[in-house]
C-alpha cells in the first residue's frame, strides 16, 4: 500500500455495503430483484452533479461506441455503467476499496450490464494493466485523495494508447483558504490533496498530456449542491432514509454536504472538467 491508502480506504469503507444497499431498497419499497439504472442513479454517481456530470464529460471527451474505457477510482460503479449503457463502451473499473468493487459488481449484475462492465481492486498509483491498453481513461473526484499526482498521471498515461484521451472531473483548491472538513472525500485534511486548477494543468502537462478542453463547473456545482440540500430538508422527518449517497458517506452526510456548499460559496474549492490527450507514438 502507498502512504495514506489505509486512511483513504477507511474514509470510504462501509461494512456490509452490499447488504446495506439491498436492505435500503427494500425499506424504500423497491424490490432489489428488479433494479434499474434509474433506481441506482441517486446512489452510484459519487461526485458533484451526479449522472448529468458523467454525461457532460462523456460528450466533452467525444466518447465513441466500443471505446475501451478505464474508470480509475470507480466507486460503486455508476459512471462506468452510464458509459456502457448510454455510450456503448466497454468499461473496466478499478478502486482502492474492495467493498466498493463488490457493491459495484453486484449493482452491475442486477441491472444486466456485466458483459460490458467489470471491476477490480487496485490502486491508481500502480494500475494492474498492461501499457497502452485503453482508449479513454476516466477520473472523477479521485485526484482529491492522491498526494503523488505526478505518479498518478504517469500511470494514467502509461495505460492509455498513444493519442488516447483522459477525461477528468476534479475538485480543486480555491483562493478562499483551506476547506472546512469533513467533506465527502475526506473526514479530515490528512487525506485531502487539493491543488489549484493551474497546478493541476501543470502536473498534467508535465506528465506529457496535451489539453484539448477545460471547463470550470463551479457555479453549476453550487446550484446542484444547494438543490440537494433543499431536497434533503424537505423530506418528512419520519420518512425512511433515502437510497442515496448517504449510504456511502455515513452518519456525517448532512455535515459533509453543508461543508461542500460552504466551501463552494467561500471559494475554498472549485470544480473543473477537462479532456487531455496522450502523445501519439513517434
Ligand atoms: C468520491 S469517490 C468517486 C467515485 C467515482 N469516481 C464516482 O464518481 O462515482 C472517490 C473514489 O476514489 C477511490 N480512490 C481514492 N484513491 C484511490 C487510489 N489511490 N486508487 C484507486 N482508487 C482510489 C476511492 O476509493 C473512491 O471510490
Amino acid at each position: 500500500m502507498q502512504p495514506n491508502e489505509r486512511s483513504i480506504t477507511d474514509n470510504y469503507d462501509r461494512t456490509d455495503l452490499e447488504e446495506t444497499i439491498l436492505t435500503a431498497y427494500e425499506n424504500a419499497g423497491k424490490d432489489p430483484a428488479t433494479l434499474t439504472r434509474d433506481d441506482t442513479a441517486a446512489l452510484d454517481e459519487f461526485h458533484i452533479q451526479g449522472r448529468d456530470a458523467t454525461r457532460a464529460l462523456a460528450d466533452l471527451v467525444d466518447l465513441q461506441a466500443d471505446d475501451r474505457v478505464l474508470d480509475v477510482g470507480s466507486g460503486v460503479g455508476g459512471p462506468a455503467r452510464t458509459l456502457a449503457a448510454e455510450f456503448d463502451c466497454d468499461v473496466t473499473g478499478v478502486d482502492l476499496v474492495e467493498e466498493y468493487c463488490r457493491a459495484a459488481t453486484m449493482l452491475t449484475e442486477r441491472v444486466g450490464l456485466e458483459d460490458r462492465v467489470t471491476f477490480q481492486h487496485g490502486t491508481a498509483l500502480d494500475l494492474p494493466f498492461e501499457d497502452e491498453t485503453f482508449d479513454v481513461v476516466w477520473l472523477q473526484h479521485v485526484a482529491v485523495n492522491v498526494e503523488d499526482k505526478a505518479r498518478l498521471f504517469e500511470e494514467l498515461r502509461r495505460v492509455l494508447r498513444p493519442g488516447g484521451r483522459l477525461a477528468i472531473h476534479e475538485i480543486c483548491a480555491g483562493a478562499g483558504g483551506s476547506p472546512q472538513f469533513p467533506v465527502p472525500w475526506a473526514t479530515d485534511p490528512s487525506i485531502s490533496f487539493l491543488v489549484a486548477p493551474d497546478e493541476l494543468t501543470r502536473l498534467l502537462s508535465d506528465a506529457g498530456f496535451d489539453e484539448r478542453a477545460w471547463t470550470d463547473t463551479t457555479a453549476e456545482s453550487l446550484d446542484w449542491f444547494r438543490g440537494q440540500l433543499e431536497r434533503a430538508a424537505s423530506r418528512p422527518a419520519d420518512a425512511s432514509p433515502p437510497v442515496g449517497l448517504n449510504l456511502l458517506m455515513g452518519p456525517e452526510t448532512p455535515t459533509k454536504m453543508q461543508n461542500v456548499v460552504h466551501n463552494l460559496e467561500e471559494e475554498r474549492i472549485e470544480v473543473v472538467q477537462g479532456v487531455l490527450t496522450a502523445p501519439e507514438s513517434d
